[in-house]
Formats: structure tokens, sequence, C-alpha cells
């Protein structure tokens, strides 16, 4: 399903209505969180929901999708960092509500085990929020990465390192070469995939995922495989893209799309 908004906050009520849809139908329903720029807006509308006591996070049980090797979970460039200060703060959450890939294992291949078992244990992710990277990545898993992958140590293209220069005081050298990263694999095994981009540096990779073909080379074509995904895309992300006229017919005429 392609939903094309005008912008990030619109998005962000969309992808805030299917989470507290999830939330009603199953009160610890277990939420799997991106971390990035692109869910900010769906992490605003979350709190501020919050705040005005029409939205109960109380027993919801969240997962992170990644995490920086090498950095403690208090590190400001950590996603539990990151996911600490935009959701489970601003949420009113209780800490232990959310599980984040410790970045600092002893081990990392038992951690991604035990991670992989820990989202067993909750019953598998309901709904699974998710970025794209310019090059098509989800989660951290770059180009080639398999689309049967699991949790597992990843490292990360030049391409992402760049990108995510910008939360490290634009230092490329200080970000993290490796990353935990749930796979494909695990991602295809949530109930709902909602994947939020705008700006129109993400035009080719959102043309490449909805349009183009089925291959590891672009990761988020993977999710032409999933029958629950919502792809919510600003006017410039959806820019590229040679359908959209089919896309907004779709969404006038069918009851309930996108939901
Ligand atoms: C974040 C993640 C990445 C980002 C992607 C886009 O947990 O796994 O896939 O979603 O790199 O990042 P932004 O939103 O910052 O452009």
């Amino acid at each position: 399903m392609r939903i094309i908004q005008d912008d990030g906050e619109a998005l962000g009520r969309f992808a805030t209505d299917l989470i507290a849809e999830r939330i009603a139908d199953r009160p610890d329903a277990v939420i799997g969180l991106a971390t990035g720029s692109s869910p900010i807006p769906i992490y605003v509308e979350m709190a501020r929901r919050v705040a005005a006591g029409t939205l109960d996070l109380s027993s919801v049980r969240f997962f992170a999708l990644d995490e920086y090797v090498g950095l403690a979970a208090d590190h400001p460039m950590s996603y539990r960092a990151f996911l600490d200060d935009h959701v489970v703060g601003p949420c009113n959450l209780d800490p232990a509500q959310l599980t984040v890939l410790n970045g600092k294992a002893a081990d990392p291949v038992a951690e991604c085990a035990d991670y992989e078992q820990a989202i067993s244990a909750a019953g598998g992710i309901d709904l699974q929020l998710l970025g794209i990277g310019h090059n098509g990545h989800i989660g951290f898993n770059e180009p080639t990465s398999s689309f049967a992958s699991r949790t597992r140590v990843v490292a990360l293209t030049h391409q992402t390192v760049d990108a995510n220069a910008r939360f490290f005081d634009d230092d490329a050298e200080d970000v993290p070469l490796l990353a935990l990263s749930q796979g494909i694999g695990t991602i295809l095994e949530a109930g709902r995939l909602v994947l939020i981009a705008t700006g129109a540096g993400k035009a080719p990779a959102i043309r490449s995922a909805i349009e183009g073909e089925l291959t590891s080379s672009v990761p988020a074509s993977a999710l032409q495989l999933h029958p629950k995904v919502t792809f919510l895309v600003d006017e410039f992300a959806g820019s590229m893209l040679a359908r959209v006229d089919f896309y907004r017919r779709e969404r006038q005429i069918i009851p309930g799309y996108g939901h």
C-alpha cells in the first residue's frame, strides 16, 4: 500500500493511527522501532497523543531495529540513547518496555541470537516501523544482504557511514563501521511493516523499492514479498514513482486502504 501525503507530519499521524489500531486490538502489542530522522514525526505524534491521553502505551513492548557495535547504551549517539530521547522519555515509557541490541556485548553473535529469541518470546513483532537508506537499505541490511538474513553483525557501507556522519558532528571517522541489525528475514516476519520516507534524496530508493526488481541489491525491494506493507512517502520521496496516479486512485476507491 502506498500512501502519498504532503508532509512528514501528515505521515506521522497516519503511522500513529496504524499503531493505535494495533494497540486497540492488543494492548500489549509489540512494536518495532527505527531510528534516524525519518520516523521522528511518528514519535512526535505518539508523544502528543500520550500527553493528550488518547494513546495508551503502558502495556506495549518495543524492540529496536539495530544498534552500532561499540557504543554503550549511554553513548549519546547510540540508538538506545536516540530511542530514549525520542520515544521512552517523551512517551513516558518504563525503559524496560524497550529492548535494544547491546552494541557492547562481549559476544555479539550470542547477543543477536538472544535478540531473535526475545522477539519470539514476545510473540513476534506486530508492527515494524522502517526508514530507508539512500542505497535502499532497511535496518542496517546493506545492498546484497540476503532476504533470509537474521539478526547479525553487519558492516556499514561508506555511503551509510557518510550519511550518518551528520549525527556525529559531521565527522565520518567517528561513525562505527559495524552494527547489529535485525535481518531482512527477521523484518519480513513482522505482522505489518510501515516504511516512512521523506525528501527528494529518498526518491530513487523509493522508486526502486516499490517499482523496481526484486533484488538483494535493493534490500527494501524485499518488502514486495510481504502481504501487509504500508509505504508512507511525502511528495518529494514519491516524486520518481511512475504509477503515482494509480496509487492515489487506489487510496480513493478502496475502503480502508492502507489500514
Ligand atoms: C534506522 C535504520 C536505517 C534508517 C535509514 C534512514 O534504525 O535502521 O535503516 O532508517 O538509514 O535513515 P534516516 O531516516 O536518518 O534518513
